[in-house]
């Protein structure tokens, strides 16, 4: 598809909309039949692989599931289970696979059961062949763009045998506006773009999620006053790079004057987003962060090496220099703003030294976390082509040094804030101890201290008593 040709939406698609309500009607139809059957409410199970925006499409199939008749179910024992695959890094991958075998023990005990696959591995040809040819018991692949119509696969899959494949290319569609179920009451994602054109070297998402298209910023503010009216209080903008927000919509507006616009929603109480690439990063984006109430002190800010000689490779469009001015200056504009970031070890041609200028970047700009990735080679990728792949020994030992020198600055860093009183939105009870509630403040540090179910979805002012590395435990005052 020659991308020039394509005239991309930026408002959601109402005949798009019409279409598949009256597929859902349909599946009903078919659901009730099951349900006749079984002599109860079939159930169903997604489970999201991925990042953000993989879950954020995860509510949608849900959503439609519950519309239809569905029951949900935590675990994989359910009539309709859904694997949202992600394929950013190859063990991604495998973990499908894997779990596709005990898939099908399931099946076999439950001939009623059905399984679909959706999500960006399946943007792949070679994925599909495999599933074609060693996973037939699957009933239904789709994949990232047309997510929306799963109702309609779904009326698929009951009028036909065998297996329902519909893949897409790309598409010019926004469909928005179809039920959802979220995963938390008080707080959800909301996409502002999708795609990506940036094409870093290494990264397959350009290839599975299609081009960067933005939302129009009112259907935008719609949806989040929606939201905020449903008892939401915190927002996370959602896109492969916001900081690019806007810039192929008719009346192109900046991700900064977005997020003003977003500022003054009544009852958002926090606004988040993720992710933001760093050369794109404007000082108008910094004066927003610094003057809002709203705007949560932490910003997630993807390094990936600290080599120039790397950054170069990968495609990333700016230099360790650059990079370590601007986090000095958001350090400087905004001091209690926490920096995390996400780190590639092992990128083909990497050498000590330059694993040695990413530990230089971890230790100056003293990331309050940061996610280490071993690289993982992705096919169809210009990194994958490369012929100085590091040995798997040396990536290892390289990827030990990056983790501890992370350790050791982000304890420190997360430490700073000891004996300090501190908002904390509570969003579930503690999965060890049924005595302690679990919450985040707004620069996304997890705080544990003593509470109970009712104060899920609430802020409480926490004082932070003991640092244990990347957490506080504290108390409520
Ligand atoms: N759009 C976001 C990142 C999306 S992928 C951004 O640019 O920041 C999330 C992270 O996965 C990336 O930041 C990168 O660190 C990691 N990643 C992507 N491709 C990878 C690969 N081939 N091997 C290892 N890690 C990878
Ligand atoms: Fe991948 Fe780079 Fe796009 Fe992030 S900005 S999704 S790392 S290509
Ligand atoms: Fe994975 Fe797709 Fe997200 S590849 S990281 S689920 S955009």
């Amino acid at each position: 598809m020659n991308n020039n040709t394509l005239k991309f939406d930026t408002h959601n698609d109402i005949e798009e909309t019409a279409r598949q309500q009256k597929f859902m009607e349909k599946a009903k139809a078919y659901v009730e039949e099951l349900t006749c059957k079984l002599g109860r409410k079939p159930t169903y199970c997604v489970t999201t692989f991925g990042c953000q925006m993989n879950a954020r499409d995860s509510e949608k199939l849900a959503g439609i599931l519950n519309y239809i008749g569905y029951e949900k179910r935590e675990e994989e024992q359910a009539d309709f289970v859904i694997y949202n695959t992600c394929t950013v890094r190859d063990n991604a991958n495998q973990r499908v696979y894997g779990r596709l075998g005990f898939l099908h023990s399931l099946k076999k005990k439950n001939p009623d059961m059905k399984i679909a696959l959706c999500g960006c591995m399946m943007q792949e040809q070679s994925v599909i062949d495999k599933i074609r040819q060693s996973y037939r018991f699957v009933d239904l692949i789709f994949g990232t763009h047309n997510i929306y119509k799963f109702a309609e696969l779904l009326c698929a899959t009951f009028e036909n045998q065998g297996m329902v494949i519909d893949i897409w290319e790309e598409t010019t569609k926004i469909v928005e506006t179809l039920p959802l179920d979220r995963k938390y009451p008080f707080k959800s994602g909301t996409n502002i773009m999708f795609g990506c054109n940036n094409f870093c070297s290494y990264c397959i998402v350009p290839y599975v999620r299609g081009r960067e298209r933005s939302r129009a910023p009112e259907e935008i503010l719609t949806e989040i006053e929606g939201l905020v009216a449903d008892g939401v209080s915190e927002i996370m903008l959602l896109g492969q790079n916001v900081n690019s927000y806007g810039a192929n919509l008719e009346e192109p507006i900046s991700f900064a004057e977005l997020l003003r616009k977003v500022e003054q929603i009544e009852g958002l109480h926090r606004i988040r987003f993720m992710t933001s690439h760093p050369k794109d990063l404007s000082d108008e984006l910094i004066q927003v962060m610094k003057e809002s109430k709203k705007v949560c002190r932490h910003l997630h800010l993807p390094v990936q090496s600290g080599s120039n000689k790397i950054l170069e490779a990968m495609n990333r469009r700016y230099t360790k220099e650059s990079y370590l001015a601007l986090a000095e200056k958001i350090r400087r504009e905004i001091p209690d703003m926490a920096i995390t970031t996400d780190i590639i070890v092992g990128f083909p041609g990497e050498t000590l030294e330059d694993v040695e200028d990413t530990i230089d970047v971890v230790r100056r700009v003293g990331y309050e976390n940061a996610f280490t990735f071993i690289y993982s080679k992705r096919t169809g990728t210009p990194a994958a082509a490369m012929d100085n792949q590091v040995p798997e020994d040396l990536v290892s030992k390289h990827f030990d040094m990056v983790l501890s020198a992370v350790q050791e600055t982000a304890k420190a860093q997360v430490k700073k804030m000891q004996g300090r009183i501190e908002e904390v939105l509570v969003e579930e009870m503690n999965e060890k101890d049924p005595s302690l509630v679990t919450g985040r403040m707004s620069n996304n540090t997890l705080v544990h201290f003593p509470g109970d179910a009712g104060m899920i979805g609430t802020y409480k002012m926490v004082s932070l008593d003991e640092c244990h590395g990347f957490y506080y435990l504290g108390h409520e005052v």
